[in-house]
């Protein structure tokens, strides 16, 4: 692969460390806004990592931007595995978080703790994240008290999709606020060094985040949590399935993407693809010996004349 040469007078690029969760305590005491995207492939972490985002969450929800499923429920603790592998190579500074997929640690918390070991031994994981508030406590303790930092996640919790009967808002009500309260409380208690909010009345998600002492990072929660997540495919406008109304689209990708496919559909029928600045060229000396290594080929051979000069039939 080729190196562009780096115009002169380019600042040398600022040394970044690998980010740990003492450092997103220490900027969310600062009061700084902590940052939180999505990834699941190497190239996408690499730029996602180079951006200079904080957290890197290889998230359940590859299920349905990259995989093409209609939930999160189906894909695999095995199938996470193989994408944060690839996140690792590519994002060498952020926080990265593996989330525990359904049914990998609702069993109780030695599953859990065996998954969380997983991500961790065999894809490089700096934590996990999970779903679930105060009935989740125990699993949580479990896991953090074996070495693992572990990231809540209340709300809209998309692997009880079913129970919560759809896509919904989460906590409109008092008693449904004061639920979400307790169990942000709860999960702070038990360890979690940060909680993602999703789906969340902003008021009720900047209470919250008042009465903890951990970093809530919103999603679709306003703008008074800690920090803010999206998933990578919403922000670049990639993933064309639905858009929640808390998805900004910072790019329409997916446009593009498919007028630059149908550019080259047409150059490739109609032979101008690819052309002379796109192929490997052979220099004429060796061009002429193998020219001439065909022509010797294809010449009949002759055999040679037996002891005596008679040749045989
Ligand atoms: O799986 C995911 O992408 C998530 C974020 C939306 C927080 O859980």
């Amino acid at each position: 692969m080729s190196t562009l040469p780096v115009p002169a007078g380019t600042p040398a690029p600022i040394e970044r460390k690998k980010v740990s969760t003492h450092a997103i305590d220490q900027k969310y005491r600062r009061g700084e806004p902590i940052s939180m995207l999505t990834a699941y492939d190497f190239p996408t972490a690499k730029v996602v990592d180079e951006a200079g985002v904080d957290m890197i969450l290889v998230g359940d929800s590859l299920a349905m931007v990259v995989l093409g499923h209609e939930n999160t429920l189906s894909v695999t603790l095995d199938e996470m595995l193989h994408h944060a592998r690839a996140v690792k190579r590519g994002a060498p500074h952020a926080l990265l978080i593996g989330d525990l997929p359904f049914m990998t640690y609702q069993v109780g918390p030695e599953q859990a703790l065996v998954s969380a070991g997983r991500y961790v031994q065999e894809a490089g994981m700096d934590a996990v994240k999970l779903e679930g508030g105060q009935h989740m406590a125990r699993t949580v303790e479990r896991i953090v008290r074996a070495g693992i930092p572990v990231q809540g996640h209340i709300g809209l919790t998309p692997q009880s999709v079913n129970v919560l009967g759809g896509w919904r808002v989460q906590g409109r009500t008092a008693e449904a606020a004061k639920a979400l309260l307790d169990d942000a409380l709860a999960l702070e208690a038990a360890g979690c060094f940060s909680i993602v909010l999703e789906s969340v009345p902003e008021r009720l998600a900047r209470r919250i985040t008042e009465r903890l002492g951990v970093p809530t990072i919103g999603i679709g929660a306003g703008a008074g949590t800690s920090g803010q997540v999206l998933v990578i495919h919403d922000l670049v406008g990639l993933f064309e399935g639905f858009k929640p109304k808390f998805v900004k689209r910072y790019a329409e990708l997916a446009g593009p993407m498919r007028d630059a496919v149908r550019a080259y559909l047409t150059e490739v029928a109609e032979g101008v693809f690819p052309d002379a600045e796109h192929s490997y060229t052979m220099d004429d000396a060796a061009w002429a010996a193998f020219e001439q290594l065909l022509a010797d080929e294809a010449r009949p051979r002759q055999r040679p004349a037996p002891a005596g000069g008679k040749l045989l039939a």
